[in-house]
């Protein structure tokens, strides 16, 4: 072969490779129904996380335990703090090395990694910036209290403070995407750690008084009116009760108080973390969210982590701007529905990046993706641990794992639920096309032995359907039966029931189920400790 016949192969083939590399989307965010799916390596992508103790990741010696753990209990990913005092030690220096050792290392394990941007605040202090921050207390001023006291917290409206958090986290942002874009091992960000100010409401240092005597930013003031419709109940009713006025300082157009207090906090909390987020997606847009530490209710702003991206401030967050694309709740109080119900008023998906490892995590994990197929789940301090083999959580994000083609086609539509039952929510109605299905915990059934125990433990299940008559339904402690919605003179029986499992989203059933496992076919049973999948065709007869 010439030369030029050579050449011009090898021209082809470069941009062939190259045509290819590109056309691979990095992870993004897209709207598919009614939900949002995460896309990873241009696939639908459910996180099975766990998150990292904060001072785990901080040398690969300390993760040797950590990662067959991850492996036992079916993780897909893992949530790992970034240190802004490990990467930036000396101002504009910045050391990625730990992080490239972790990233190699997850690849290997075939996990996919979530950094959590300890940059200015985690759990509203500033322990995590470096000490070139922390001692220079001009240039970077920190907040004070009502009392006038200074605080471990940096101020959110130094213009210092942000540009030094930007830079960092710009240079977090390089690193990753020139590291991994081809990859995906990071397929998410989070901006800050439970931002929230303490001990008081709101900021009296001079700045944030400044700003306080200012009038409402027109940001805001557009948000409300343009987004009036959607604004969260509380928040339009205070605006309300004070006229809906669209001018003047915080205190004219929201009243006085520690509840103005907060939402002033919140604008600029949001007006920061949406300038961090805004900045590292103008050199890798990968999708991006911040958490919150919810707060106890009855406690007042302030007592609780004041202004973080809370339900009833997410308006105030909003108004921050757009490169934030998800508000998301870390779990630490009861009540499951009640608050992801709050997060999801506005159409948001649920992502739960932090979870207490406890005994409800697993059944909260699949009614995460069952009842609001939502993006993600992740407990804290994951690798915790003794025995990752027998995990609840295991076994479901197993099962969550083996559904997950099933889930990723069938989202959006209106054809997945889920449910959770305890004793004092021991029945959930659901309704699947023509079909009408009592869910209950199986300690109902009187001849339970579990039904005469005080504490019931949380069950969950996640059905989906897959035909008319066909649902696969998974999960642990619930028993099912069907009604027909349309024709209320027919009766559903169970035409078919088998156990089985996917392997790379081919069914197999194992164990054709009837007789006791079926209660002689009047109903279905996916019982306590069993963690099973069953596949069930319905029928109907007078
Ligand atoms: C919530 C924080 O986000 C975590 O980093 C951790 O501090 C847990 N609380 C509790 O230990």
């Amino acid at each position: 072969m010439s030369n030029k016949i050579t050449n011009v192969w090898v021209i082809i083939i470069l941009l062939f490779s190259l045509n290819n590399l590109s056309a691979q989307q990095i992870p993004s965010l897209k709207k598919v129904g009614n939900k949002t799916q995460l896309f990873v390596n241009d696939k639908p992508f459910l996180v099975l996380g766990g998150e990292l103790g904060n001072s785990t990741a901080t040398s690969m010696e300390n993760m040797l335990d950590v990662w067959p753990k991850m492996e036992d209990m079916h993780l897909n990913t893992i949530l790992v703090p970034v240190y802004w005092e490990l990467i930036e030690p000396q101002e504009g220096e910045f050391d990625f090395t730990l992080y490239k050792e972790l990233i190699v290392e997850a690849r290997k394990q075939g996990l996919k990694i979530i950094p959590l941007w300890f940059g200015s605040w985690k759990n509203s202090m500033s322990s995590h910036a470096p000490a070139w921050v922390k001692k220079d207390q001009k240039r970077f001023p920190r907040v004070r209290d009502n009392f006038g006291k200074s605080q471990e917290i940096l101020s959110s409206f130094s213009d210092e403070v942000l540009l030094a958090d930007l830079k960092a986290y710009e240079a977090l942002m390089r690193f990753i995407r020139d590291f991994d874009s081809k990859e995906q091992t990071i397929i998410m960000m989070q901006v800050e750690n439970e931002i929230g100010m303490l001990p008081s409401a709101r900021d009296y240092e001079s700045l944030a008084e400044a700003q306080f005597k200012k009038d409402v930013p027109k940001a805001v003031i557009d948000y409300i009116q343009t987004e009036k419709e959607k604004l969260v109940p509380e928040f339009l009713h205070t605006w309300k009760t004070n006229g809906y006025k669209t001018k003047g300082n915080w205190e004219t157009i929201f009243g006085k108080g520690v509840q103005t207090d907060e939402y002033f906090m919140a604008y600029y909390y949001g007006l920061f973390a949406n300038k961090i987020a805004e900045a590292g997606k103008k050199i890798y847009p990968i999708p991006t969210f911040v958490n919150a530490a919810l707060n106890r209710l009855g406690r007042e702003p302030g007592a609780y982590p004041s202004a973080g991206p809370l339900p009833h401030v997410m308006d105030l967050w909003k108004a921050g701007g757009n490169a934030i694309d998800i508000l998301v709740p870390d779990f630490y109080n009861p009540d499951f529905k009640h608050w992801c119900d709050l997060y999801g008023r506005q159409g948001d998906p649920l992502f739960v990046p932090e979870h207490a490892f406890d005994n409800t995590a697993a059944a909260k994990a699949l009614f995460t993706f069952g009842n609001y197929e939502g993006i993600g789940f992740s407990p804290f301090f994951i690798e915790g641990t003794k025995n990752a083999k027998e995990e609840p959580l295991g076994k479901i994000y197993d099962i969550i794992n083996q559904l997950s083609p099933i889930i990723n086609n069938h989202i959006g539509k209106g054809k997945i639920k889920g449910v959770l039952a305890s004793k004092a929510i021991p029945e959930t109605i659901v309704r699947l096309g023509k079909y009408e299905l009592s869910c209950k915990h199986d300690y109902t059934l009187s001849w339970n032995p579990g039904a005469k125990v005080d504490e019931w433990p949380l069950a969950s299940a996640i059905i989906i359907q897959t035909g008319e008559d066909e649902f696969y339904i998974a999960g642990n402690g619930i028993v099912i039966t069907f009604k027909d919605i349309e024709d209320k003179n027919l009766n559903v029986g169970l035409l078919k029931v088998d156990e089985g499992s996917f392997t790379d989203g081919k069914w197999k059933a194992m164990r054709h189920l009837n007789g006791d496992q079926t209660h002689q076919g009047r109903h279905i049973n996916v019982s306590h400790n069993s963690y099973t999948i069953q596949r069930v065709e319905l029928y109907t007869y007078k």
